[in-house]
């Protein structure tokens, strides 16, 4: 037996080698963990128990016989996060690139069928070259296997991918399929092919950092959801984002211990400027709102006119969807009404309530927008409202104006609580764009059609800019002094506790992708 153990130890000390040691990344010069070092540091200390340490792979073409690395380029394995049970796995990019081939495939894919079992969430720390070019097929039908396990795994558990290094071809399309990706700033990139095809191909000359470094995803595609400077802090989002999730479908997210005391807040009665055209930051209306500091932003970069984030209220994790006029005066248009579709159905899919703010003058217009399919674009966040069941409260602050108002979960679309503010306006459009249309002709006859438009203005203003009109319908459920939002939140929350709401018997809807 002696001798047994020993020769396991010394495989063991081969495995923990891999090809793997702490890594300088050749272009930026900045340290890099290794996959081991990533895996320590995300887990709970000494709760990690790998996997599948011993496993190399099958393939003898190009000389690959003679070099096999055991793990195969992925440490798999299971551990705690704050006590909490989730899969992980983490590529080893010393190995081969971190590529994938059929071995190293089969062991992702052993641990995401472990996490659905056990309901616990699956944790990608990616950092790999695409499918292993020596293996061909092989590690295509690799891939392939991976993202029909996502797409299974989609609602089920939460999917969580950090890239924290190169990742090219099939290694972005998993964690394209999963809930988050986080990438590290400089040392990650992501693209479907690298600057040398796109040279090749279209002529165009553009560095890794230009097509898909951690920036360009976090502000022109949207593909990342966070942005860290190193690993460190990268794999830290990765800890607060599952703090604030539930380890299933089924389970609701952790909560922490709250003492009710008088929740007012005085600042709120100052922040909404009185002129209905002055910008304010409405991240300054949510902090207010929510538990001290709890406020944790995804998708920060990414069309700021439309906030979205997790928070807590009274110690429950709670969503929120807010307008932003401080950007394009909180418009919604194609890039803010999918980024905030996508959130609200991962926080329907995982029993996490909605909290709606409302601020927004309407679509944006012009034929960017038309021909990028605002018409779509916008449909898929009112679906995603719409077909939601958790709980979800509204609270008008200011502009509620248009189609906008409808889609920005109103009653009429399922929403359980609607609040107004005092300065709440809700018509269907501002008292300028409308009085230009329906007052044209008494303006134009008139012998001073400007004073006759602002006469006319301050007419519908007084009319329709307040949220009276929805109040006596009982589309607004209530207009409240906004020193009390917090207390009217806190209650209107806790009777939705046990919500059941079950949409009509279906194989599943047809969302306009
Ligand atoms: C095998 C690979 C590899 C791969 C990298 N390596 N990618 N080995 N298969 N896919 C190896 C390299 O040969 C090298 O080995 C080591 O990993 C480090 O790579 P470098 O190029 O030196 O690193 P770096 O300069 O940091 O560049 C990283 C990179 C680049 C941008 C990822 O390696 C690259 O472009 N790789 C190929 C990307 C790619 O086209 N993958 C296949 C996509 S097809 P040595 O021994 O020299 O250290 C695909 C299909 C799936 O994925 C589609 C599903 C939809």
């Amino acid at each position: 037996m002696k001798d047994k153990l020993k020769q396991l130890e010394s495989l063991q000390q081969e495995a923990l080698l891999g090809g793997g040691q702490t890594r300088i990344d050749s272009q930026h010069k900045k340290k890099k963990l290794t996959a081991r070092e990533r895996v320590e540091l995300l887990l709970d200390v000494g709760s990690f128990e790998e996997m599948g340490m011993l496993v190399r792979h099958r393939s003898t073409d190009f000389g690959m016989e003679n070099q096999k690395f055991y793990g195969d380029g992925v440490v798999t394995g299971y551990g705690t996060v704050q006590g909490r049970l989730v899969y992980v796995f983490a590529q080893d990019f010393t190995v081969f690139g971190g590529s994938l081939s059929e071995t190293h495939a089969e062991k992702i894919i052993k641990v995401m069928d472990a996490a659905m079992k056990s309901g616990a969430p699956i944790i990608g720390l990616n950092d790999s070259g695409g499918a292993r070019i020596q293996e061909g097929v092989k590690s295509l039908g690799g891939y392939a296997d991976i993202f029909y396990k996502n797409v299974m795994a989609s609602g089920v558990i939460p999917q969580i991918s950090a890239i924290m290094g190169p990742c090219a071809g099939g290694a972005v399309y998993s964690p394209a399929m999963t809930d988050f990706t986080l990438m590290v700033e400089q040392t990650s990139f992501m693209f479907v092919t690298g600057p040398n095809v796109v040279k090749t191909v279209t002529n165009e000359e553009v560095t890794s950092e230009e097509l898909g470094g951690a920036m360009t995803h976090a502000t022109k595609s949207g593909v990342t959801h966070l942005t860290s400077s190193n690993d460190v802090t990268c794999i830290e989002d990765v800890k607060t984002l599952l703090s604030y999730l539930p380890q299933n479908y089924r389970e609701k997210a952790p909560s922490t211990d709250y003492e009710l005391t008088s929740e007012q807040r005085p600042k709120l009665r100052e922040i909404i400027p009185p002129e209905s055209t002055q910008p304010y930051d409405i991240k300054s209306v949510i902090n207010e709102i929510v538990d001290t500091d709890s406020f944790f932003e995804i998708h920060k970069d990414y069309a700021e006119n439309i906030v979205v984030g997790f928070s807590r209220i009274a110690g429950k994790s709670t969503g929120i969807v807010a307008n932003q006029p401080m950007h394009l005066a909180g418009v919604l248009d194609v890039d803010s009404s999918k980024k905030a579709a996508r959130f609200v159905r991962f926080c329907d899919s995982f029993n996490i309530p909605l909290l709606v703010l409302v601020d927004v003058p309407g679509f944006l217009p012009g034929t960017h927008q038309e021909w990028n399919a605002i018409i779509t674009n916008g449909a898929k966040l009112l679906y995603a409202f719409s077909e939601a069941t958790v709980p979800r409260i509204s609270l008008i602050t200011r502009k509620a104006y248009g189609g906008a108002y409808d889609v920005m979960n109103s009653k009429h679309i399922g929403a359980d609580f609607n609040f107004a503010f005092p300065s709440g306006e809700i018509a269907v459009m501002g008292a300028k764009g409308a009085s230009e249309i329906i007052f044209r002709k008494e303006i134009a006859a008139a012998d001073n059609p400007e004073e006759k438009l602002k006469e006319k203005e301050a007419e519908y203003a007084e009319k329709f800019a307040h949220p009276y009109l929805a109040a006596e319908r009982g589309f607004v459920d209530e207009v409240i002094d906004p020193i009390d939002t917090r207390r009217k939140l806190i209650k209107a929350f806790a009777t939705l506790e046990h919500k059941k709401v079950v949409n009509p018997d279906k194989k599943h809807g047809n969302i306009p992708l």
